[in-house]
């Protein structure tokens, strides 16, 4: 499969964001290398990165789309929510393949949609985001009661 590089197309020249989208990067090509070997000892640490992903990535975005007051939150919050079930559907079906053939092709599919879904999602949806970030620098600083 082939690895999927980080591209400048990407950047919200917010480093927070961009480097958990650099990690979640690294997490999809060290898993496509381990494919491309027939590895799958791997998996089960993939899926938790996902996961991990999920819970800190998606949850700091959406904080940074309400402290801007980003337009499109919703529909953005919907899609996050939805790759979230894809995500368990796809650990769901890799746990219940019984036999490494059925594991391997599934590893692939998860790999691939990783990948597709990562580019579409950055590119498409994260960076209408971008526009908006330059807002963080004029906002009193964050407090927390
Ligand atoms: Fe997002
Ligand atoms: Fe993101």
């Amino acid at each position: 499969m082939p690895i999927v590089a980080w591209r400048e197309q990407m950047s919200l020249d917010y480093p927070p964001l961009d480097d958990e989208h650099k990690a979640f990067l690294d997490v999809i090509n060290n898993a496509s290398m381990d494919l491309s070997r027939h590895e799958l000892d791997n998996m089960p640490q993939m899926f938790e990165a996902c996961y991990d992903y999920v819970r800190n990535h998606f949850s700091a975005e959406e904080d940074v789309m309400e402290r801007v007051n980003f337009p499109d939150i919703m529909a953005h919050i919907q899609a996050h929510q939805q790759f979230i079930k894809n995500i368990a559907e796809f650990r769901q079906a890799y746990e219940n393949a019984t036999t490494r053939g059925k594991k391997l092709d599934l590893a692939q599919k998860t790999i691939a949609f990783l990948s597709v879904w990562f580019i579409g999602h950055v590119i498409s949806r994260d960076k209408m985001l971008k526009p908006y970030l330059v807002r963080l620098r004029n906002l009193p600083p964050r407090m927390d009661y």
